[in-house]
């Protein structure tokens, strides 16, 4: 049943590429991922030239919130918000805020961001979106702009990070698993091109066409090595993902029948002690 301050298409489909808002798994995984990125990353706002001078900041699709609240760890004279659209992942990250003693500072809201950012013009000093491409399909990105762009303070920043779709490593099965997800991205709508590029190569662009000022990019290449930590680490968030991005693969034509062989193959291969993969990101951002 839904409730009055549930959002008002909660039952409709999502655009999202875990269709199930309430899956313990896709936490799991973007939990672990999280951690993954951003320390790979070299912290939260890296690139950013003082975010001590920051005062609020948005994270939209902010999932169990853990760049939120390493964010607020790392920088206490800001306040931050974070939306989603799922009430498990908004749930959890508020108890994740109170636990790391951050709460006060932090806010976490169950939101569509692709109905309407629910805040004032010029609210924000920096509007933050990490991994936007899996929930925007490409004819979504002008409005979620127009979004960020108008909740946004003059001077503020708009900040996008995204991967490339297809991760290179030496697991002949990982990288069909992960052509299966290319497909999907594709067919659903989520790529501007059918190719590993199709979205973080229109982030640039993107700021620029929307009124973005100052456009710069950081790209990030992401090693992972067997017998590591953050190898194992990437190995979990393989498996994970290639189970519960099954709907999806399904549902957009991208299934075949040696799935099931071609995981318990991937599995067996990122546990090989040559092991290697790479997984590249970019990071745009502009000023309004
Ligand atoms: C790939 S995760 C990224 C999480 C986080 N930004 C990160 O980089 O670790 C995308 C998140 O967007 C959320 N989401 C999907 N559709 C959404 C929508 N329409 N409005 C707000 N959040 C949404 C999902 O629930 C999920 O937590």
């Amino acid at each position: 049943m839904s409730t009055p301050s549930e959002p008002r298409n909660h039952e409709l489909p999502s655009t999202y590429i875990v269709q199930d808002r309430e899956n313990q798994a896709e936490l799991a995984r973007l939990e672990l991922q999280d951690h993954l990125l951003t320390t790979s990353m070299g912290g939260v706002l890296a690139e950013q030239e003082d975010p001590t001078k920051l005062r609020r900041v948005l994270d939209i699709g902010c999932g169990p919130g853990g760049w939120i609240i390493e964010a607020a760890t790392a920088y206490p004279m800001v306040n931050f918000t974070g939306i989603d659209i799922s009430k498990r992942m908004i749930t959890y990250a508020r108890q994740q805020a109170q636990d790391k003693q951050v709460a006060e500072r932090v806010d976490f809201l169950v939101m569509d961001a692709l109905l309407l950012l629910e805040f004032p013009n010029g609210y924000f000093d920096l509007t933050n979106l990490r991994l936007g491409g899996s929930l925007l399909r490409t004819w979504d990105w002008p409005k979620m702009l127009s979004e960020m762009l108008r909740v946004t303070r003059k001077g503020g920043v708009i900040r996008l990070t995204d991967q490339e779709i297809m991760h290179r490593s030496n697991s002949p099965a990982t990288t069909r698993l992960n052509e299966k997800v290319l497909c999907a991205f594709y067919q659903a709508g989520h790529l501007f091109e059918q190719n590993s590029t199709g979205i973080t190569a229109r982030l640039p662009l993107l700021l620029q066409q929307y009124g973005c000022n100052n456009v710069q990019t950081k790209a990030h290449v992401l090693e992972y090595r067997a017998g590591t930590p953050e190898g194992q680490a990437y190995s979990e968030d393989m498996a994970l993902a290639s189970r519960t991005l099954m709907p999806f693969i399904r549902k957009w034509g991208c299934m075949s029948e040696d799935y099931e062989a071609l995981y318990q193959q991937s599995l067996l291969e990122r546990q090989k002690s040559d092991f290697y993969a790479t997984w590249h990101f970019l990071t745009a951002w502009g000023s309004k």
